[in-house]
């Protein structure tokens, strides 16, 4: 039986191209779609080389309608459409609000405005727990309000998923599940695939790795006067590994379910707080490196404490993480040894 079709846009970024290596494993046939704005190509050839696939690519903007409908048209029939093609540095956006809303509103309608065009009616979007904001208590479910969005990057996030639910609303025939992840840390566990910041990295853990490197001087922890434990922030570090795997868990349920669920949506996370300070403490034990690190004034627009609430997840698409914060950063110091270039 032939493999069935899934787009993925943003396929060469950290979460997409982990998550085209499970829609192999899983025996689907990923397309991928990426413009390099915010990746390179050396994860394409990570891809290559975990799953020996010579891979369906096209490069291009999926706000570019005509690229795009071009891609589908070429491909027929896809079945399904994961979309992660999206600029997520929190700090850029608010330097560029109009660059952000431009890009992340613009890629999702025009996908959109595509599938319906083209009679593809199956989406998993990428979204985060950045909707939630500050949240009132956790660990966070999904009944969370949504609070005022602390940057451009987060409500941009927010307003895809209004557009979402309202498409859903008026098109009897699109489904869509929107995953809200927490914080994905690692890399491949074969070293192969990881995350790949061009210029500077807009996450902490590429920043303890580039830090235990020798690429960066020193680790400032943003701020360790905050009413926690140790006074470090607090998120839900997920592995790399376990997000890509609940993009298949949600891709498997779209295709074989009803059309009247109306629009759905699910946290990824592990359901365990853990601080700044933990993880740093926590990559210095298993990695057996140095770290220079040092707690400096806090970040503007940093969430306090986060972490999910996984259970919807669990019972509905029958997904839960699989690995440790410690997998994880063992993974993500495997995979940044192996990169020393950049
Ligand atoms: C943010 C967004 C998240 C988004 C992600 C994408 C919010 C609340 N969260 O996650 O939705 O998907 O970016 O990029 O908007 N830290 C340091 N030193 C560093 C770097 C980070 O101490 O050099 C701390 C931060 O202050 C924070 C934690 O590490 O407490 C995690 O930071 P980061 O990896 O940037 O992710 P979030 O800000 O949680």
């Amino acid at each position: 039986m032939a493999s069935k079709k899934i787009l993925v846009t943003g396929g060469a970024g950290y979460i997409g191209a982990h998550t085209v290596v499970e829609l192999y494993a899983s025996g689907y046939l990923p397309v991928i779609i990426d413009n390099f704005s915010k990746s390179d190509r050396t994860l394409l050839q990570g891809i290559e080389k975990i799953t020996g696939k010579s891979l369906v690519f096209y490069e291009g903007d999926c706000a570019n309608k005509q690229f795009l409908k071009g891609v589908f048209q070429k491909e027929a029939k896809l079945e399904g459409v994961m979309h992660f093609a999206a600029y997520k540095s929190v700090g850029e956006s608010v330097e560029h609000p109009v660059m952000y809303y431009r890009n992340n509103l613009d890629s999702l309608l025009t996908l959109l405005e595509v599938m319906k065009e083209q009679h593809v009616n199956n989406l998993i979007f990428s979204s985060s727990c950045t909707v939630y904001g500050e949240p009132d208590s956790i660990p966070v479910d999904e009944q969370a309000p949504f609070k005022k969005a602390e940057s451009p990057y987060g409500a941009t996030k927010q307003m895809c998923e209004q557009i979402l639910e309202d498409a859903v609303k008026a098109d009897q025939n699109l489904k869509v599940i929107s995953l809200r992840y927490f914080n994905p840390i690692g890399a491949h566990p074969s070293a192969m695939l990881g995350e790949l910041p061009i210029d500077k990295p807009n996450n902490l853990v590429p920043y303890i790795t580039q830090t235990a490197a020798g690429v960066r001087k020193k680790l400032v922890i943003f701020g360790g006067d905050y009413a926690t434990p140790d006074g470090t922030c607090i998120r839900d570090f997920i592995h790399i590994a376990d997000l890509a795997a609940a993009h298949v868990k949600a891709i498997d349920k779209l295709l074989v379910e009803d059309k009247n669920k109306g629009y759905q949506y699910y946290n990824l996370g592990t359901g365990q707080g853990v601080s700044v300070l933990q993880l740093v403490k926590e990559f210095i034990e298993v990695t057996g490196v140095t770290l220079n690190y040092e707690i400096g004034p806090r970040r503007a627009g940093d969430v306090v404490k986060t972490y999910a609430n996984p259970a919807k997840a669990h019972a509905q698409l029958g997904w839960s993480s699989q690995y440790t914060t410690k997998d994880a950063l063992r993974d993500a110091w495997a995979w940044e040894k192996k990169n020393l270039n950049h």
